[in-house]
């Protein structure tokens, strides 16, 4: 199974979302059974490394990230099985794309999963740490969550 993250940019969200489903794929012993990209709405940061912030933060968590940016195109709805957005914002981007319209059923919210109620994953680009750390958190048990979805 095939699952991209989307977000704006593509150097903050979406790439810890993408180390964080790898981190958990492979210590519960299942990175064999899925494949987890990254990518952005915006052209803004293609073939950038993530943003030092969100390296700096998802070290302190214990998840290593490494990353190149891209941006998302329409081939992306035929070659990945699930599409989560971080926000309504990217995910009304996604949902603008070429034949978008016979995709629907597997583009959704990453805080579809969210335990805690859904909703955005807050942009963190012109925050400060805590605004990283709020972000890793809701990823984190968001993707626990989706996993659990995923296994059943
Ligand atoms: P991301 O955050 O979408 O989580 O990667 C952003 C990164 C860069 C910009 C905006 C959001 N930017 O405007 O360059």
């Amino acid at each position: 199974m095939k699952i991209l993250f989307v977000c704006l940019g593509n150097i903050c969200r979406s790439p810890l979302a993408e180390a964080i489903f790898l981190h958990k794929a492979k210590a519960k012993g299942f990175s064999d059974k899925f494949l987890a990209a990254s990518c952005g709405t915006a052209n803004y940061h293609v073939g950038d490394p993530p943003d030092p912030r969100t390296i700096l933060n998802a070290g302190k968590n214990g998840v290593r990230i490494t990353h190149a940016g891209r941006q998302l195109s329409e081939y992306d709805l035929i070659d990945f099985d699930l599409i989560l957005a971080m926000d309504s914002s990217n995910l009304n981007n996604i949902l603008k794309l070429k034949n978008a319209s016979r995709h629907l059923k597997k583009i959704k919210l990453i805080r579809d999963y969210d335990p805690q109620g859904k909703g955005n994953v807050p942009d963190p680009y012109y925050g400060v740490e805590r605004d990283f750390q709020e972000v890793f958190e809701i990823l984190d048990r968001s993707i626990e969550n989706l996993i659990k979805n995923l296994k059943a």
